[in-house]
Order: C-alpha cells, then structure tokens, then sequence
C-alpha cells in the first residue's frame, strides 16, 4: 500500500461546483482510508471508513441523479442503471472482503478506476447538458 496516493486532478472536473466538490471529496477518501491502513488500525475500523465511502457514493448518486431529474436529462435511465450496478457490485465487493487490510487495494483500485471511468464517460455528458440548458 505504500506510495499509494490518489490525487486530484483539475481534469477530472466537469464544471459543474456541487458535483466537482463532491467527487474531490471521494478522492480525498480513498486517501483517508490508505491512511488508516498505513496507520495500522484493526479490521473493524477499515470496515467502517469503507462503509462510509459506500454512503457517500449512494448520496453522490443521489445528488446526481436530482440534477439530472431537475434538467430534464435524457440519460438519467442510463445513468442510474450504472450507479445501480456499481453500488451492487461494491456491496458484494465489502461482503466478500476477507478483513485483511492488504486485501482492501484491489478493491480500492477497482473503486478508483470505476470513479474515473464514471466522470469521463457519464458525468462529463452530464456537464455538458447542464451548459447547454
Ligand atoms: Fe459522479
């Protein structure tokens, strides 16, 4: 885990402030948890910040999905069928975790890489829409 840092990057932003917050939030996440594995602390603890994550992510999609209902965004069905999907997959993911801290980076990584996959491919649309309406 160690020289494990994610970090923000302003390309990952879709100018839209309440979403671009909130997914540097996610980012600043995936580093408090590396922290906590880093720092040695027990299964119980990591389950929790993981978990954490997990709400976090359910109300980021939440808060998605309200500016797209509010903007009349065609994709929205698309959308929340992904959100869905990943939150399914994420569960069984945290459910199936062995409770070793070292087991936790492929699910973090998987966690990382779906996030980047989520802004470039979905909510930079997102962005776009809302500019144009
Ligand atoms: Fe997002």
């Amino acid at each position: 885990m160690k020289d494990w840092n994610m970090r923000w990057s302003d390309s990952f932003a879709i100018g839209v402030e309440r979403i671009d917050h909130q997914h540097q939030y996610f980012v600043n996440m995936f580093n408090i948890i590396r922290d906590k594995i880093e720092a040695g602390c027990g299964t119980e603890t990591l389950r929790h910040a993981i978990q954490e994550m997990y709400y976090y992510v359910f109300f980021h999609f939440y808060s998605e999905e309200n500016l797209m209902r509010e903007s009349g965004y065609r994709g929205m069905a698309d959308q929340q069928r992904s959100h869905k999907g990943f939150l399914d997959e994420f569960t069984r993911r945290i459910s199936s975790w062995d409770g070793n801290p070292a087991s936790l980076q492929p699910l973090l990584e998987y966690l990382f890489r779906w996030f980047i996959n989520h802004i470039a491919d979905d909510d930079v649309a997102i962005g776009a829409h809302l500019k144009r309406s």
